[in-house]
This record gives structure tokens, sequence and C-alpha cells, in this order.
């Protein structure tokens, strides 16, 4: 059988990780996977998910397994960060899943058992994992514009024009905050915009929420997360504890669905649990209890929160620093777009020769399409990577 199999496309993002750890520079800098670093480029554990490991020894009497959608209070504890009180418990189905690229796999699993035909559209530029999901899975895709060369923020008019040829039953694959790999934002009214579109079309929306508190905060990177769901009928939302909680591989993570009502919810959630049995029956436990201990802690969740805000104030300190950096070196204000941008992401609108430039000669990673992690940076980096931008041209 083997000597059927096909070579596969490499995954650029994993690719541009190896190409990194090969490179014997050692003033080399990483802005290419979307890992959060502190100033001296480690990827620490989160205070509080520590202290939470440390309490878990001492409690934990059993590794028997929990329910086939995982234990219901990291469920209860999650959709509560990400949604608030904006769905009533009767309409609300969710599932542990492996990290946030599980909870995805799922959500898109679901629509194809409900709706083989649907197409799910996918903003232009997407996460690469995205179509590659969407394709693996045999469902059709379609693009919606989503960002704007000349501005670098979000092209709305196109996205709008765009998305008026979602037909009944299609899936419309949001970013809830923090968009990857641009790092520009919907505002709410254009959440509002959105959702009544949606709406009309009679669409589901799907939200991947990856990010939440990497860009305004907390509350702030839920909000459009929480219109979609007050407004709307139905939703899927998929949210990753990796980044925010900084249990990457753990793989954490949670899909949602949100319900018309009660009865279907109750099918919906007997699909989710259908799915994670033949798939994996049982998700991972670790970092979800983790997280659910903290979420339900006062004083471990007021740690948590702290450090990531912290976290949060950090990029966007490093996001100012790196547009005036760039503003001095320019004399112009084309930078600016990057103190606007939020989450860890930046699309820099650099060409593909400009990014291997970068990468040659002055050892700075970032994607092909020149999405930079801002979080690879520090404070004495972010001169280095100006001088780098300007050097190639950009
Ligand atoms: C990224 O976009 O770099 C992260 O989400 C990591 C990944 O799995 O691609």
């Amino acid at each position: 059988m083997f000597e059927h199999l096909k070579p596969q496309p490499e995954d650029k993002i994993m690719a541009l990780m190896q190409q990194y750890r090969a490179d014997p520079r050692e003033n080399k800098i990483d802005l290419g996977v979307g890992v959060y670093k502190d100033a001296t480029g480690n990827t620490p554990v989160m205070r509080a998910v520590k202290e939470a490991e440390k309490q878990l020894w001492e409690i934990e009497t059993t590794k028997a397994y929990t329910g086939l959608a995982g234990d219901p209070a990291f469920g209860r504890a999650l959709s509560g960060l990400v949604l608030g009180d904006t769905v009533p418990d009767d309409r609300l189905a969710y599932a542990a899943q492996p990290g946030g690229t599980g909870a995805i796999h799922q959500a898109l699993e679901l629509v194809k058992m409900a709706t083989p035909e649907a197409t799910i559209w996918v903003s232009a530029p997407t996460w690469p994992n995205h179509p590659s999901i969407i394709r693996h899975l045999k469902l059709a895709i379609a693009e919606y514009r989503y960002f704007d060369d000349e501005t670098r923020g979000v092209d709305f008019a196109g996205m709008m024009e765009d998305l008026a040829g979602v037909k009944p039953g299609d899936v419309v694959l949001l970013h809830g905050c923090c968009h990857n790999p641009t790092g520009a934002n919907l505002t709410l009214p254009q959440w509002d915009e959105v959702a009544t579109l949606i709406g009309e079309k009679g669409a589901t929306p799907f939200i991947d929420i990856a990010y939440q508190g990497f860009g305004d905060g907390l509350e702030a990177d839920a909000a459009g997360t929480r219109l979609i769901c007050e407004r709307l009928p139905g939703a899927l939302i998929a949210a990753s504890c990796s980044k925010n909680f900084g249990v990457y591989r753990e793989r954490t993570g949670l899909l949602m669905a949100v319900t018309p009502d009660a009865k279907s919810r109750g099918v919906t959630q007997a699909n989710l649990t259908h799915l994670n049995r033949q798939n994996f029956s049982f998700p991972p436990d670790h970092g979800a209890r983790l997280v659910m201990m903290i979420l339900e802690n006062e004083a471990l969740r007021a740690e948590w929160t702290a450090e990531l805000e912290e976290i949060r104030t950090g990029m966007l300190g490093l996001r100012t620093q790196l547009a005036e950096a760039l503003r001095a070196r320019s004399g112009s204000d084309r930078f600016g777009f990057i103190a606007q941008h939020r989450g860890m992401f930046s699309r820099l609108g650099a060409t593909p020769e400009q990014v291997e430039h970068i990468r040659e000669k002055h050892g700075i990673y970032m994607i092909g399409d020149s999405r930079m992690n801002i979080a690879g940076l520090n404070s004495k980096t972010v001169d280095l990577l100006a001088d780098a931008i300007i050097d190639a041209g950009v």
C-alpha cells in the first residue's frame, strides 16, 4: 500500500521553524511560528499554570478516563471565558479537543455530516491550516477579500462584496480576534454588519478564536464572537488555550456549538461526542484540567489574568517601538499600521524576495507572506528588524 502514498505539500510555518533551528547564526531572530516569547526568547510556563500543576500533583488521585466530550467543568469554564453569559446553557453544546486545530477539524467534520454541500468561506489570507483542513475533508472552499495591501488594514468593502455570494447553508469562517496572519481586525460595528449579512444569507458563522487576551484584552477580544452569538441562531466556535494559557504542547481546545434551541442542542451534543469517539475517544485532559483550575480559582485566575496582561501590553509596546523606529528610519508614517494591528502577528507587506533578503542577510525569520510574530522581538532587536526592513527596501 505504501507505494500509493503521495508526497504532501510542506507546511510553510513548520518548514520555517526547522530552517530557523538549523541556522547556526547566533544573532538570528525568530519571527516565524506563532509562539509567545519573552524578552530573553523563552516561552515561559505561565505562573498560574505552574501553580496549578503543583496543586494538581497533590490532589489528582486518578488518570482514569474523563467523559468523551472532556470534563464538562472545563467546557463550562472555557465557554464562560469566551462567551460570557451571552448563550443560555440549553443552547450550548461543547466538546474538549486536542488544541485549536483539533477544534477546527472537528467543527468542519460536523459541517460535513450536517451539510456536505456547504461551501466554507475563508478570509484571504487566512491561517494556512484552515484551507488545508477544509480540502483534506473534501469540503468546498471559497475566499472573501479581507486584507488591503495598500493600507494594511481590513478591506471591509471587498469583504462584504464577496460575502454577498454566500448561499444558505454555507459556513463563514471568521477570526475572533488578532487575525492570523495579518493582525488587522474588524471593528465592532463591522462585526455587526457581518452578523446581519450572515443572518440574511441563512449561513452559519464559524469563529476561530486562538488569541483571546492578546489583542485589546480578554473581554474586548471576545466582543465580536459574543455579538455573533447574540445576533444569530447558530454558530460554531473553536477556542484554543495554546497561546493565552501557554499550554501549546498539552493540546487544549474546545469546540462550542450554539444551537437555535434546546432540542437541537441535544442532537448536536450527541454528534460532537460521537465525533470525539470516532477520532480519538477521549480528548487530552492535563491542559484542560489546568485551564479549568485556573479559571475556577480566584487567586489563580487573577495571577493568570495579570500575566496575560503583561504579555499583551509588552507586545503593544513592541509594536509602538517598531513603528517609531521605522518612522525615524523611513521619514514617513507608512509603517504606522504596525502599531494599529493587534495580536501576535502583523503582515508587513514585503515581497517574498524582500522577506528572503531579511532572512539571508540579517538572519531574521518571518513567514514568506511577510507575517511577523511581534512576540519574537525584544526592545533590543526591534532596531535590528527596523534596519533590515529598510535595507530590504520595504
Ligand atoms: C501559527 O500560526 O504560527 C500558529 O498557529 C502555529 C501553527 O500551528 O501554525
